[in-house]
């Protein structure tokens, strides 16, 4: 009988804790799990996605959405689709917002887990300990990648995001790099075809 009374109590506090945790519906056909948040009454409304139109979407400091293309609530991280280059140019869509741009007081930054490529750079790059030599990534991009096809042989550079640079920027501007991309998981050895586009963001543990 105690075991009994033991397996009850325990399974209550479990329905208790769950319903605490108070996990957002879905969007769309895609899950959101805690403690992303696309309502004030579902989540933890610090970790503030958006869900229009049936897909998640990732708002930056300067008011752009990015898709969001993958969840890992075990690994608090989540993927989000790098803006794209307009056609024909060699502009990233956020350009006039100066690129990607997280919050300061956000529980989001961007992970060591990104290959950044930076494009139409201006010489003054090449001060910097970036890799925009002729065997960089960026150049395959330009030349076989029609997104990048507009960059072609422009100066480009490619950098893993490492944790002495800013965790809450993706910085581009005219005059500067126009454009640029990102790969999550990036390894040498990994074909063109199979990179996987995408910036990883990481998030801060939320409290139970
Ligand atoms: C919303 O999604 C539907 C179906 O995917 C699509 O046809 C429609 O154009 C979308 N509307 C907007 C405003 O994005
Ligand atoms: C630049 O990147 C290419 C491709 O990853 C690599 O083969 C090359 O050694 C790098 N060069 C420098 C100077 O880091
Ligand atoms: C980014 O977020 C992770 C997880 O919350 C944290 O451990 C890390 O210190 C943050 N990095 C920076 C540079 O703020």
């Amino acid at each position: 009988m105690p075991t009994l009374l033991f397996f009850l109590v325990s399974f209550l506090l479990l329905l208790i804790n769950i319903s605490a945790q108070n996990t957002c519906p879905n969007c769309g056909n895609t899950a959101v799990p805690y403690p992303l948040s696309t309502d004030q009454n579902c989540g933890d409304s610090r970790y503030k996605i958006y869900c229009n139109n049936g897909s998640l979407e990732f708002l930056s400091a300067t008011k752009n959405y990015y898709k969001i293309l993958s969840i890992d609530p075990k690994a608090n991280k989540l993927v989000i689709k790098p803006a794209p280059i307009v056609k024909n140019t060699c502009q990233s869509t956020d350009l006039k917002d100066g690129g990607l741009l997280i919050e300061d007081n956000s529980p989001f930054n961007i992970s060591t887990h990104n290959t950044v490529m930076l494009f139409n750079c201006a010489e003054t790059i090449l001060l910097s300990p970036l890799n925009c030599t002729a065997t960089s990534i960026c150049k395959q991009y330009e030349e076989k990648v029609e997104e990048g096809k507009g960059c072609k042989n422009t100066l480009c550079c490619h950098y893993l995001k490492d944790s002495a640079m800013n965790s809450r920027k993706i910085r581009i501007r005219n005059g500067g790099c126009s454009s640029y991309t990102s790969i999550v998981d990036y390894k040498p050895e990994q074909a063109i075809s199979s990179w996987n586009y995408g910036v990883e963001l990481q998030w801060v543990p939320a409290n139970k």
